[in-house]
């Protein structure tokens, strides 16, 4: 897939609040989007508009112009133990392992996976190429900066790389133990309703990632010791017969080691 931004297809503006902000501007100019008020916003043709809320960039859509949107959501997971470091105990962790230490998350979109190894306490690199995920990205991990728990610890939050992995990854300056992709795969038949927003949207601005091939050939060249795949249950392994397979209600880990 090319370089997805909705922005370059004009279906992506910023919206100015009353406050002047210069970090509004300095994205909308990394994304070539136009700046509108909300008013303009409401009467414009564009899809999607990024706006700062509550203190957070958000992604909104026509119907949650007025009122919600989606942001990083950098708290932890329900059910997630708040110390520091989480128990390494769900399914990703016993697939990215326990003794693993450096994870290039290659595929960040929404960051859930790079936050929730971050608080396992793993040294996570994130990749992503969406300039618009990535600055989602990277105001969640402004604001994970600021929190106390980060700053009591001096913890720096994942180091974001934007831009293609199947690029990137060949150019790392370390070689990581772990690579791990969750690429977009088409959905088995129309999307279910219980598909979550934040994925929907997702899908809807970026598409499939139809070049995961070739994303799980460079992975598998520039890992030190593992590729893991996060994958529907329906879709065929990636990389052909995985070493270990950790199966979840309707998604697979499947774990390549070296
Ligand atoms: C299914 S989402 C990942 C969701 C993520 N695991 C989370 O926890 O929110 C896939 C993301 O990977 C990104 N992506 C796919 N292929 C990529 C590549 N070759 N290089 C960089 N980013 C890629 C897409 O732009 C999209 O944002």
């Amino acid at each position: 897939m090319s370089d997805p931004t909705a922005a370059a297809n004009g279906t992506l503006a910023l919206i100015r609040t009353e406050i002047a902000d210069a970090r509004v501007e300095d994205i909308a100019i990394s994304l070539g989007a136009p700046i509108l008020t909300f008013d303009e916003a409401i009467d414009s043709t564009h899809g999607y508009f990024l706006a700062y809320r509550n203190g957070s960039l958000t992604l909104l859509d026509r119907q949650s112009l007025k009122k919600g949107g989606l942001t990083v959501d950098i708290a932890p997971r329900p059910g997630e133990q708040h110390s520091y470091p989480a128990p390494k105990k769900d399914l990703l962790a016993q697939a990215i392992g326990k003794k693993t230490e450096t994870v290039v998350d290659a595929t960040t979109g929404w960051a859930q996976d790079s936050l929730a190894l971050f608080r396992m306490g793993y040294q996570v690199t994130s990749i992503e190429r969406s300039p618009v995920m990535a600055a989602l990205i990277r105001d969640g991990y402004q604001r994970l900066a600021q929190k106390d728990w980060v700053q009591r610890r001096e913890l720096q939050p994942p180091n974001l790389l934007i831009g293609n992995a199947i690029r990137l990854l060949a150019g790392l300056p370390k070689t990581p133990e772990c690579i791990y992709l969750d690429p977009m795969f088409p959905p088995k038949r129309k999307q279910s309703a219980a598909t979550r927003k934040s994925m929907a949207v997702l899908r809807d601005i970026l598409g499939d990632d139809l070049d995961r091939q070739q994303l799980f050939t460079a992975a598998w060249s520039a890992t030190g010791k593992r590729v893991v795949v996060k994958s529907p249950d329906y879709a065929e392994p990636l990389g052909g017969k995985p070493s270990t397979v950790y199966s979840g209600k309707l998604l697979r880990y499947d774990v390549y080691l070296k």
